[in-house]
């Protein structure tokens, strides 16, 4: 009944827009109806994410309903909330930190429609809140961050290096894996000190605000600039320039995604290292929607390949990025 409502709304739309009397192609019965939550549009990688997800669903004919929560929790909520109303088949969303989601989750569940985390992952009271999570292995990201810079304090034989840290959204799943990945990978290497960390919540605005204050108290005591998206790191960058230092070469920056803009800077050598976090989660995304709407086994977790690009390699025949 839904569905034929969804329909009906779908060719009616159809008529209006297009005038009476021209031929349409005949409206088709979307094989599955999506609801997605997106968390906010706070950097590029959030804005090619959302877009390859709306690629992704119009290729597998997947109907989508999206909503954009704009950095709020409670927007989320309300999402899922108005997608278990409309009785979809599937939920995904993209938490925008890890705690408050039982309550919502298990309404999701008594109404019998499951639920897929995507790019982050949420602490519950009961795993079976959830079916599985598609999303990077941000742990990994920290320790890739760190590798780099090990290396790097190899090939500038200095023994001792003093490092900031720009994190993201506070109780998020990537600032706390990104962090405790670096961490733990440099723990035990004498060279390396953290003087500080700060949280510019995964915005430019809030890297450049970060970078000013960790300019003012630490000036030309900072090494390295450990950031956790290519989005603070360019609001951090032009404060590191007018504070009269050349990143790149004064100070060692590490960012992580990987989108083109980044990507050209590092090219200049203003960047030193990018650690890469694909936003390209679509496919898995429609392809677990399709399987657990046909009752078939998914993964639990998957976690896409990412790379690290960095000073170390040619990146000139790089293809372009997409984000
Ligand atoms: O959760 C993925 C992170 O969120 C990306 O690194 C960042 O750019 C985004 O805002």
């Amino acid at each position: 009944m839904r569905k034929r409502m969804f329909l009906l709304w779908m060719m009616l739309g159809c008529l209006l827009l297009s005038g009476c009397g021209e031929k349409q192609p005949q409206a088709t019965e979307p094989s599955l109806l999506l609801g997605f939550s997106q968390l906010g549009s706070e950097s590029s990688w959030r804005i090619g994410n959302t877009r390859d997800i709306e690629a992704k669903a119009a290729e597998y004919g997947i109907s989508l309903m999206m909503e954009n929560a704009n950095q709020k929790q409670e927007n989320q909520i309300a999402a899922l909330r108005r997608f278990i109303a409309y009785r979809v088949d599937v939920i995904a969303f993209s938490p925008i930190v890890e705690e408050g989601w039982d309550n919502v989750l298990k309404e999701a569940k008594q109404a019998g429609i499951p639920v897929v985390l995507v790019d982050r992952t949420i602490r519950t009271e009961s795993e079976d809140l959830y079916v599985c999570l598609i999303g990077a292995d941000f742990y990994q990201e920290g320790v890739s961050a760190a590798e780099y810079l090990l290396r790097k304090a190899d090939a500038l034989g200095k023994d001792h290096l003093n490092i900031v840290e720009i994190t993201g959204t506070e109780d998020s799943t990537p600032m706390r894996q990104r962090h405790a990945g670096f961490m733990d990978r440099i723990a035990g290497d004498d060279r390396m000190r953290v003087l500080e960390s700060v949280n510019g919540d995964f915005l430019k605005s809030r890297g450049a605000e970060c970078m000013r204050y960790l300019l003012e108290k630490y000036g030309k005591r900072i090494d390295v600039i450990y950031s956790h998206n290519d989005e603070m790191t360019m609001g951090a960058l032009p404060e590191i320039e007018q504070a009269g230092f050349k990143p790149g070469q004064d100070m060692v920056i590490i960012s992580i995604d990987g989108g083109q803009e980044a990507i050209d800077i590092l090219r200049e050598g203003k960047i030193n290292c990018i650690v890469e976090c694909t936003p390209m989660l679509g496919a898995t995304l429609m392809e677990t929607a399709l399987a657990l709407k046909e009752g078939r086994p998914v993964s639990p977790e998957t976690h896409p390949v990412e790379q690290v690009f960095s000073d170390e390699q040619d990146l000139s025949a790089l293809a372009p990025r997409g984000y």
